[in-house]
């Protein structure tokens, strides 16, 4: 699950993934985020949740490996971004809206600038188990005390599926964010031609970290 393995997806238009409306989860409990939030977006292709929460007040502070992606999602919204470099990253802002191209793992709290709330729906789940680790360590990191986020997870029995999205489990979960407040708040059946396919379940979880 390397760089070249999401460029070739973008590129083939292999991206099941995206839902192309906001999330129902995150309509359900986006208050659970709190107000006026600058609200960082992991692996965020070219989520319809960027413009839906960007629509809700807030700021979005999006990561994606892919600029055409990024690219996609600005024209898709009828808005031209202002395009600069920043290291190893390039930053596509408009609106509310700011987008970093480039590795999530390389991402400092100096480039990204401060944000105090998080949103993930299908970052965790796009990693295999190793890198997840890493994942949430780089957002611990990342994140201050006491932001909240919310975190959309699938489960199925992962010997059914190569993956990704990976099964993640709600005790490998809160394994990852161990001393934090994590609470499972929504739970429904995954949407998705794969995911009905294997019969995942969607869950929605608050951390407070
Ligand atoms: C399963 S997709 C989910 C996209 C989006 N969150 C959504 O809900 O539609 C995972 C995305 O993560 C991106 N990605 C994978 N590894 C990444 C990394 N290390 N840094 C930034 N983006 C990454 C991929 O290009 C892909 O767009």
């Amino acid at each position: 699950m390397n760089d070249d393995y999401w460029r070739a997806r973008w590129r083939d238009g292999r991206i099941g993934f995206h839902e192309g409306l906001p999330n129902a989860q995150l309509a359900e409990h986006l208050g659970r985020l709190g107000t006026k939030r600058r609200v960082l977006v992991p692996l965020c292709g070219k989520a319809e949740d960027l413009a839906f929460l960007g629509a809700h007040g807030h700021q979005v502070v999006g990561v994606e490996l892919e600029p055409a992606a990024i690219e996609s999602f600005f024209e898709e919204h009828g808005m031209v971004p202002e395009v600069t470099r920043m290291g190893p990253f390039v930053r596509y802002a408009c609106g509310p809206i700011t987008l970093f191209a480039g590795d999530f793992f390389a991402s400092t709290a100096t480039v990204l600038g401060p944000v105090d709330a998080l949103y993930d729906r299908a970052a965790i789940i796009a990693l295999p188990p190793a890198l997840r680790l890493r994942y949430a360590q780089h957002l611990r990191a990342l994140l201050p005390a006491a932001v909240s986020g919310l975190v959309i997870t699938v489960e199925y029995p992962q010997h059914t599926h190569e993956g990704p999205p990976f099964s993640v489990s709600e005790s490998e979960l809160r394994e990852h964010f161990a001393g934090l407040s994590v609470e499972l708040v929504g739970e429904s059946k995954a949407e998705g031609a794969s995911l009905q396919l294997l019969d995942a379940r969607q869950k929605c979880f608050h951390v407070r970290f």
